[in-house]
């Protein structure tokens, strides 16, 4: 691979970050690009300053979405260093992205040190503040210009990062969840694991009409029989019963969350019983009558944990925990915040060190 090409800005550095984050709305000083053409492979990166993108308003990712993006974050931790959490496993994640929709795969060697690099250079917009990190979202497009549909032969890949808080407004509040039993979001055999536009552009009708009806989001079903729950808004999901914790198996229309697979992992390390496999709905209604069903919360990167606190299924409305976040929840927030934050021992090694003691990890 080519090295790195560095177009720096004068001003770097110069970091005022505002009192409150949300998300996804301040940006660092530099963005990473790469290109992809069929004779010379992904060339060409460099690191340069955020700016716009210009292109043929043919760019056929425009027209029929070949794109796939991840999200992973960054933690100034109580040392002060700068950590990753599993950033080998988003990386995995792009990739297997990518084979899905023919986008050419990138050297995932490589790319974890774009990253530790770019890190490194914005790390004065790493916020230090309980709660927030760095979101990096390194995103891959179809780039030339062409209006039949076949697979694009130019690609780009490019990383952002961006200051965040909480990803709800609720904080770790708990949400309200209206189940969806109209519109699906992706089905098994499509493009339900892959973590790319398509997904997101289907969820947005469901989500606009839950959140006019007082909802913050809906839980989907299966995309076949309408009965089997699979994620919660853009999250995963779990339901702790009785004597059980358990989340929808991945059958395909699932996106792989690294928060699901690490949550899993702790709740196994904890001692717990917990499954992957089918749920459906009218399990979750039949057991909720019978006072089985303790809490239920969704896990992803940019929220971590959010524990759901009602949920609507027909005319049926459940309440969990007084609608107060769930204990499950908290102790496993808690407890991957500790790791991110350095304030636990990472026993399972998920922490990757971009900058240990004030010096670049390489
Ligand atoms: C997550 O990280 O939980 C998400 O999927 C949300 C992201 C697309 C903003």
């Amino acid at each position: 691979m080519e090295k790195i090409r560095y177009e720096l800005k004068e001003t770097a550095g110069k970091v005022t970050l505002p009192d409150s984050l949300g998300f996804g709305q301040v940006f660092t000083d530099h963005l990473f690009e790469m290109d992809y053409d069929s004779k010379k492979g992904w060339h060409n990166p460099v690191i340069k300053p955020v700016q716009n993108i210009s292109m043929h308003p043919a760019t056929m990712f425009i027209h029929y979405g070949q794109s796939i993006f991840e999200g992973m974050k960054a933690f100034r931790n109580d040392d002060g260093d700068i950590v990753m959490f599993r950033p080998e496993e988003h990386i995995a994640r792009l990739n297997r992205s990518a084979k899905r929709i023919c986008i050419p795969e990138v050297d995932e060697q490589f790319l974890l040190n774009v990253l530790k690099e770019i890190i490194t250079i914005d790390k004065d917009w790493i916020p230090a503040k309980e709660g927030e990190s760095l979101y990096i979202r390194p995103f891959i497009y179809g780039s030339d210009s062409f209006l039949g549909v076949k697979v694009a032969s130019e690609y780009k890949l490019i990383i952002l990062l961006s200051p965040v808080g909480a990803y709800y407004s609720e904080g770790f509040k708990p949400v309200k969840i209206q189940v969806q039993d109209d519109y699906v979001r992706a089905v098994r055999k499509g493009l339900g694991e892959c973590k790319c536009p398509a997904n997101y552009a289907a969820s947005l009708l469901a989500a606009e009409e839950a959140r006019k009806k007082g909802f913050s989001q809906v839980l989907w079903l299966d995309a076949v029989e309408l009965k089997y729950i699979e994620e919660v808004g853009t999250m995963n999901i779990f339901i702790r019963f009785k004597d059980e914790v358990a989340t929808p198996e991945l059958t395909g229309g699932i996106l792989p969350g690294i928060t699901r697979k690490s949550v899993i992992q702790i709740l196994k390390d904890m001692g717990e019983k917990i499954s992957e496999r089918l749920i459906s709905i009218d399990e979750v209604v039949n057991e909720y009558k019978k006072g089985n069903v303790l809490e239920i919360f969704g896990t992803g990167t940019a929220a971590i944990i959010s524990s759901v606190g009602w949920l609507k299924y027909k005319d049926m409305e459940m309440v969990f925990n007084n609608g107060q976040p769930g204990e499950l929840a908290v102790k496993l927030f808690d407890e991957i915040t500790s790791i991110q934050y350095g304030r636990k021992e990472d026993t399972n090694n998920w922490i990757t060190y971009v900058i240990k003691q004030g010096v670049e990890v390489l």
